[in-house]
C-alpha cells in the first residue's frame, strides 16, 4: 500500500511508519520540524526511515495548503494523521500554536482527502479529551463534552470535524484516542524522558499533584501493533452493515466513522512509574512534591474492549520492560 504518514519525525509518527516500512508498504512521511521541542531528535527519526528506499520523507507545515497540495498529490491508499501541536501544559501558554496545528491543519487534510479519498484514514486523538468525566474506565460510547484544557479542546474538534467530513464526502475515518504513551525515542516533554533528564543530571524530579496521580502509561510498540490491526477494520458506512454495531461500538448512525481507545488498561500510579525508572537506571530519586498542575486530571483510565472486539488485541508490555527499553535507548543516545 502507498501511506501516508502525518508527522512521521515525531514520536508516535516515526514508530509507526517504520512498522509500516519493515512490512513492506511504501510510506510517505510529512513534519514540519517544528521546535515545540529539540529538532536534532526529530531529524534523527527521519534519518532512520531514510534508510529505507520505500520511504520518502517531506518537510512542510500543514498550514501550507499548496505545500500539503504537492505531497498528497493523487492521493494514498490510507492516511495516519499524527502531526499536531501536542501536550496539555503548553495550551496554557500557547493556545494559537493547537489552532494552526490542530484546526487549520487538520481541515487542510481533511480537504485534500474529500476530493481524493484514502480507503481509510486513521486520526490521533487523546485520552485528554474524557476530560472531566468522572465514569472510569473511559469509554468511547462516554460523552466527552467537557474538555480541561485547549489541546483537549482542540482534539475534540478534530474527531467533530473528520465526523462531518466522513458523513458528507464517505471518507471512512477512526479516530484514535491514546493514553499516555512511552518508549525508545520519546518526547522529551513527557514525564519518563523528564524523569530520566532529572535522575541522570542529579537533580530532584517535579511530582505533581504530590504523587497522587494514575496514569494508563502505554508502551508505544503496544499501540503501534494496535494501529497496524487497525487499519484493516475501516468503519463500513450505514448502507453496508449486514448488523447492528455492538453496543460498546462507537460506530457513528450516519458516517464511515468510530472512535477507538488505545491504552493498557492498567492505570499506573505515579510513585511506581517513578519506582520502575529507579529499577531501570539503579539511581535513587530525590522528589520535589508540587501542586496539581491547572487542566491536569488525577487519572486516567481507558476501557479497550472496543478495541479487543476489533481486533482480538490487548496491550502486553509490563511497565518495567517498557522502562527498562526505554532507559536503554536514553542512554545508548546520550551515551551515558
Ligand atoms: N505521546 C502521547 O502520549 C500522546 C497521547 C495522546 C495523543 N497524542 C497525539 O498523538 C500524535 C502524535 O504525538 P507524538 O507524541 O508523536 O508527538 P510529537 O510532538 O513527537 O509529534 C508530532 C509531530 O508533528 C509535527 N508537527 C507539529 N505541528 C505540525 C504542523 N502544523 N505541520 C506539520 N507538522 C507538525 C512535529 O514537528 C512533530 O514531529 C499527536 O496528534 C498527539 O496529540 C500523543
Amino acid at each position: 500500500m502507498r501511506i501516508l504518514v502525518t508527522g512521521s519525525a515525531g514520536f508516535i509518527g516515526f514508530h509507526l511508519a517504520r512498522r509500516l516500512l519493515e512490512a513492506g508498504h511504501d510510506v510517505v512521511g510529512v513534519d514540519g520540524f517544528t521546535p515545540y521541542y529539540d529538532r536534532t531528535l526529530k531529524l534523527k527519526r527521519h534519518e532512520i526511515l531514510a534508510q529505507s528506499q520505500s520511504f520518502t520523507g517531506c518537510e512542510a507545515m500543514l498550514e501550507d495548503l499548496p505545500a500539503l497540495q504537492d505531497i498528497y498529490g493523487e492521493g494514498y491508499d490510507a492516511v495516519y494523521h499524527f502531526a499536531a501541536q501536542a501536550g496539555v501544559r503548553y495550551s496554557l501558554e500557547n493556545p494559537r500554536a493547537y489552532v494552526d496545528a490542530n484546526l487549520v491543519g487538520t481541515f487542510n487534510l481533511l480537504e485534500l482527502m474529500r476530493h481524493k479519498p484514502p480507503a481509510h484514514a486513521l486520526m490521533a486523538s487523546t485520552s485528554s479529551v474524557y476530560g472531566a468525566n468522572a465514569s472510569v474506565p473511559f469509554r468511547e460510547i462516554d460523552r466527552a463534552d467537557h474538555p480541561l484544557t485547549f489541546y483537549a479542546a482542540s482534539k475534540k474538534a478534530n474527531e467533530e470535524m473528520a465526523h462531518a467530513y466522513g458523513h458528507l464526502f464517505g471518507i471512512p475515518i477512526t479516530m484514535l484516542r491514546f493514553f499516555t504513551v512511552y518508549g525508545p525515542w520519546g518526547r522529551p516533554d513527557m514525564a519518563l524522558f523528564k524523569f530520566a533528564a532529572a535522575l541522570f543530571e542529579g537533580r530532584p524530579l517535579d511530582i505533581y499533584n504530590r504523587g497522587d496521580m494514575r496514569r494508563d502509561f502505554t508502551y508505544i510498540d503496544d499501540l503501534v501493533e494496535a494501529m497496524i490491526l487497525l487499519l484493516e477494520k475501516v468503519p463500513p458506512a450505514p448502507s453496508r452493515r449486514q448488523s447492528a454495531p455492538s453496543e460498546i461500538d462507537s460506530l457513528s448512525p450516519t458516517a464511515p466513522w468510530r472512535v477507538v481507545n488505545i491504552g493498557a488498561q492498567t492505570p499506573i500510579a505515579l510513585m511506581d512509574f517513578v519506582a520502575a525508572i529507579e529499577a531501570a537506571t539503579g539511581l535513587r530519586a530525590a522528589c520535589n512534591f508540587m501542586d496539581m498542575q491547572e487542566g491536569d486530571v488525577p487519572l486516567t483510565h481507558a476501557d479497550t474492549r472496543l478495541l479487543i472486539q476489533l481486533t482480538g488485541f490487548t496491550p502486553r508490555t509490563t511497565l518495567q520492560d517498557g522502562v527498562n527499553a526505554f532507559i536503554a535507548w536514553y542512554r545508548a543516545y546520550f551515551g551515558l
